[in-house]
């Protein structure tokens, strides 16, 4: 088969990406108990430049945002200077790079941040999930304090103050993280959201948090350095409502209204899935949404072909062809077999192990 499309350039705002093939976000937990981006990562990260565009594993806007063990924060100057090692190890190799912002909300536990105690979202939910791993080892997921308006104001701002951060340290720009049952899909879904004030019931309510946040970022800074994400047919961390095709496409439609770097969409069913109506496709998202559309969710090189040809997609997003294919983009170009999946158990343990020892294609031709 002829792969042309992801290999063409595509500008992004005022960057131009090398080709389509995006790294997407992905928690790898290794930035130790102080949650600073370390030498390691920017190794990591360095390793997998010749994608198109990195976005960053999802990074914690605040204290009270915290919600896994170990993974990095972007609220401290001591932070942004550890992410600093991963921006330059990045732009060294031309490579362009997003750091993604993420509040868990609920998807936490009050054992991450003792300052704040309870995890907070929409409402009191709690995740309908058998538990969370949390600093004090396994815990049963724990009913979560609903925001009062003002607090709602205050996140708003920690994720504006957090993407002006994120540009100061060199950033090429920021993916808001609306996706996978963290606190602006808390707030966008009827499953987490049962408020009775302006931020909870029609779906122009519930959607208000995420428009709200979306407005103060591109305030903050260029709109076209802001991308954002959402999962539409996720299931992870308790999710699902029933008016999703709905909710997401007023969502898409109503985004038009900034000119943001994209819209990223998790449409693939490989994550877990709501059974909760016909998934959403890409085509649905990109007859709504004028600008970009970063697909993600189970491509292989063959079907991120094709949905780029058949304009279903500008771009597609891969989460575990990288982890264990640093090379991802040029063994696609070169037609070179991929490296085997990395087992879970290597996801988010500490250290370099399944993390920055994956062989790339050049020292697998060297030993042969
Ligand atoms: C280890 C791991 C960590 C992940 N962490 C994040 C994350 O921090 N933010 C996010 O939006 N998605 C995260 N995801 C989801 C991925 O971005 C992606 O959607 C998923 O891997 C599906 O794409 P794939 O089939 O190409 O792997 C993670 C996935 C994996 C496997």
């Amino acid at each position: 088969m002829q792969t042309q499309k992801l290999f063409e350039k595509i500008q992004l705002g005022n960057i131009e990406l090398e080709n389509r093939i995006i790294m997407a976000p992905m928690t790898r937990a290794r930035a130790g108990k102080e949650m600073i981006a370390n030498d390691l990562m920017a190794e990591y990260y360095n390793q997998r430049a010749s994608a198109g565009l990195i976005i960053t594993e999802a990074s914690a806007i605040s204290e009270e945002a915290i919600g896994w063990n170990e993974a990095p924060g972007a609220f401290t100057e001591e932070q942004m200077r550890g992410w600093k090692k991963t921006v330059d190890a990045v732009h060294a190799q031309n490579g362009k790079i997003f750091l993604q912002l993420w509040h868990c909300g609920r998807a936490s536990h009050s054992s991450f941040h003792p300052k704040s105690g309870l995890s907070v979202s929409a409402s009191a939910i709690a995740i309908n999930e058998e538990y969370i791993h949390t600093p004090t080892g396994k815990q049963a997921h724990e009913v979560p304090r609903a925001l009062e308006l003002d607090e709602i104001k205050r996140i708003v701002n920690d994720y504006a103050q957090a993407a002006k951060r994120a540009i100061e340290t060199g950033f090429d720009g920021v993916e808001i993280h609306g996706a996978n049952g963290y606190l602006i899909d808390q707030f966008s879904q009827s499953t987490s959201n049962i408020r009775t004030d302006a931020y909870g019931g029609s779906i122009e309510n519930r959607s208000r948090f995420l428009f709200e946040i979306v407005d103060a970022v591109c305030k903050t800074i260029d709109s076209k350095k802001v991308g954002i994400r959402i999962s539409p047919n996720g299931i992870y961390n308790g999710m699902g409502s029933k008016d999703f095709r709905e909710l997401f496409l007023y969502v898409a439609k109503n985004l038009n209204q900034y000119n943001l770097a994209y819209l990223h969409v998790m449409d693939g069913l490989g994550f877990g899935f709501h059974d909760l109506g016909e998934p959403m496709t890409l085509k649905e998202f990109k007859n709504v949404f004028k600008g970009l559309v970063i697909g993600n969710v189970g491509y292989t090189k063959e079907s991120a072909e094709d949905a780029i040809s058949n304009g279903d997609a500008d771009m597609i997003a891969f989460g575990r062809p990288f982890i264990s294919n640093p090379d991802l983009v040029e063994r696609f170009k070169n037609n070179l077999e991929l490296n085997p999946e990395a087992p879970m158990n290597l996801w988010y343990c500490p250290g370099k192990e399944g993390y920055t020892d994956w062989q790339n294609h050049q020292d697998i031709v060297a030993v042969s």
